[in-house]
């Protein structure tokens, strides 16, 4: 297995220590793509629906389980967005959100970077103020209750129109709703980014951080689009700009951060099995990528498992695996001063064994 020392994927600032000192253990990571309803295990699925007395088309969990097999993104958001259902109050939401904090904090995860879909909830008759306090009143003691530090991001679908997009945005900066960046998911193949462009320039003027799904399963040119026109900071998946070797080049020159999430590309077939998976090649060309849960309870897995799985297939060193944690840390929006403390402590300090 190739040694990634050589390449510039860790800046000087952030570098790795040596390869002999970085002990096997459970890494402090940064999670920077995840989607909290994707957090939804089918047990609390079962349990919120019997609490808000909503009749369920599975009768028993493991009906439900037998559904999560997925040809490919729509298959897989058709039952995201159906399950969503039992979401009714805002204790539902905080429910979901303390579940998912308890099994990233057993992860390693230290910082928490969490999508979660408005506009999916506002169409089912789901205030704005519940989901968005439901899942903040969490968030808000995350640090305290799980050593978690936390941001919540805005996720827009972009199968629908951007005039949506632009009433929530406004409904949210209206409500002065605690997050601290929007990010741009749901069906991608026939929905560019530049159909979000104003809703970008406002996010932006409202000093909001910017993510967006690209290349997950779009091509590559959506990636570049969502860097030249939506000016995002970091791309979510972006495994397909593999196929373009110039874009590759530019991601690498500019440190372009990109969320990659394996398990998630293997059960939506974007890659037939994870052997096939481009991560070591990512990880050779220099580029800035980071592992990923996406949708834990629908894809067969938390970070820790995602790490668990590419060790095995791939071998990755222990050096692969710090980097892709330092390379999490360097590329989320905590404060420089929450990235050096998760830098110390993925130096040799702290970690929980
Ligand atoms: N891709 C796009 N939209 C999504 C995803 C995903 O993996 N998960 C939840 N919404
Ligand atoms: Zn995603």
């Amino acid at each position: 297995m190739e040694n990634y020392a050589g390449t510039s994927a860790v800046p000087e600032t952030a570098a790795v220590e040596s390869e002999a000192a970085i002990p096997a253990r459970l890494l402090p990571v940064a999670e920077l793509h995840l989607h909290i309803e994707g957090t939804l295990q089918p047990e609390l699925i079962f349990a919120l629906a019997e609490r808000n007395g909503i009749t369920l088309p599975y009768s028993h969990i493991d009906e439900l389980r037998q559904r999560y097999e997925f040809t490919d993104l729509q298959s897989f958001l058709d039952l995201y967005y159906a399950n969503m259902a039992v979401l009714q109050t805002e204790e539902d939401f905080a429910a979901m959100t303390h579940a998912y904090l308890e099994r990233a904090a057993a992860s390693g995860v230290r910082h928490a970077e969490i999508m979660m879909d408005p506009q999916a909830h506002l169409s089912r008759g789901i205030p704005l103020e519940t989901c968005v306090n439901g899942v903040a009143s969490v968030l808000a003691t995350s640090r305290e209750d799980f050593g978690i530090s936390t941001m919540l991001i805005a996720a827009f679908l972009r199968d629908l129109p951007e005039e949506s997009a632009l009433e929530v945005l406004d409904g949210l900066l209206a409500m002065d709703a605690p997050i601290g960046a929007i990010g741009l998911d749901s069906a991608e193949v026939g929905n560019p980014p530049a159909k979000f462009e104003r809703l970008y320039a406002r996010a932006r003027g409202a000093g909001l951080r910017l993510t967006a799904h690209a290349g997950e399963e779009g091509p590559a040119s959506y990636i570049t689009e969502a860097l030249d026109v939506l000016k995002v900071e970091r791309i979510d998946h972006g495994i397909r700009c593999m196929d373009d070797p110039d874009l590759v080049e530019r991601l690498v020159q500019e440190r372009i951060p990109l969320t990659v999430c394996p398990l998630s590309n293997v059960r939506l077939r974007a890659v037939d099995t994870l052997a096939d998976h481009p991560l070591p090649a990512m990880l050779a060309a220099g580029l800035n990528v980071s592992v990923n849960s996406d949708d834990p309870a629908y894809f067969g897995g938390y970070v820790d498992d995602n790490f668990t799985q590419l060790q095995a297939v791939f071998e990755l060193s222990d050096f692969d695996r710090a980097r892709l944690a330092a390379n999490s840390i360097h590329s989320s929006f905590a404060s420089e001063e929450r990235k050096a403390e998760l830098l110390e402590e993925l130096n040799g300090g702290d970690a929980t064994p």
